[in-house]
């Protein structure tokens, strides 16, 4: 970034959701680490293939296997973490699931199980991996979700997701609550559409980049470098006082009424 510089020189984040080198989480860590920060990273195990030489483009990371939907994984990850860091400034949380024939057509065809798992993966994973990296954070520290605006308006197509999303976002707001004392901050990225493995499974997500390139202010898509700016500006100082918010990076979109 030109004219503005931030350094996490000595900082440490807990980042999940690198899957390859297309995931947001990836180019977040990428941008918090490129500012001096240590990268603790969680990683499932399909998509280890593609995770493992990513790291090696970040300074000293912490890598471990860990699934939010396996307790004994995310216990070995926490520990590692523990070990390795003692104690963490940030921690980013880039996850989301729903299976597949629930990203497409009519919504009320989602059944229990599609229900409880997207919200599990999606949502319920923030409060038990705050609830986990808690500990370890430290005053002056922030967390970050990333959410999208399918949770505000009916997106045809993102179904589900939208209602997870929904749930996410006042998990932010509630987790801000509780660790506001501790001044640590909690917030959501809203993010427009960006082709990521995550994105495939979404019906419509073609018909979506061409509509925010016609509708939004700034008549563009965006990149996840332009969210990774986002992020590093919500793990700075420069950001101190913002909290419980869902922020948008999304060209505009979302303040259009057509
Ligand atoms: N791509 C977009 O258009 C867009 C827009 C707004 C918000 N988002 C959100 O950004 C976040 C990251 O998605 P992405 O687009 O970078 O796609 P991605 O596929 O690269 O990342 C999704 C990640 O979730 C992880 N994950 C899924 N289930 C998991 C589990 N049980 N345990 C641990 N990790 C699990 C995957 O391993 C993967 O790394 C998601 O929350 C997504 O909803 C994406």
């Amino acid at each position: 970034m030109k004219g503005v510089s931030i350094n996490l020189e000595g900082k440490k984040a807990i980042v999940f959701g690198i899957a390859n080198d297309k995931s947001i989480a990836w180019h977040i860590a990428k941008r918090l680490n490129d500012a001096g920060c240590r990268i603790a990273a969680g990683y499932q195990e399909r998509v280890e293939q593609l995770f493992l030489p990513l790291m090696k483009e970040l300074n000293n990371p912490v890598y471990e296997k860990c699934d939010v939907v396996d307790d004994a994984s995310m216990d070995a990850f926490f520990r590692k973490v523990q070990e390795e860091f003692g104690e963490v400034d940030f921690l980013v949380h880039s996850i989301a699931f729903a299976k597949r024939e629930h990203l497409h057509g009519q919504f009320m065809n989602v059944d229990k199980r599609g229900y409880e798992v997207s919200h599990q993966v999606s949502s319920y994973s923030l409060i038990e991996l705050t609830r986990r990296a808690a500990p370890m954070l430290k005053s002056n520290g922030s967390i970050i979700a990333m959410t999208y605006l399918g949770s505000e308006k009916a997106v045809p197509g993102y179904n589900i997701m939208g209602v997870a999303k929904a749930a996410l976002e006042a998990c932010v707001r509630y987790l801000a609550v509780d660790l506001g004392e501790k001044q640590i901050r909690v917030n959501a990225i809203s993010a427009g559409p960006i082709a990521t493995l995550a994105a495939s499974g979404i019906a419509n997500f073609a018909d979506m980049l061409l509509n925010y390139v016609a509708k939004s202010p700034l008549k563009r898509n965006i990149t996840a470098d332009e969210v990774a700016d986002c992020a590093l500006f919500l793990c700075s100082d420069l950001s101190k006082a913002i909290t419980g918010q869902v922020i948008y990076v999304d060209a505009g979109y979302s303040s259009m009424g057509i």
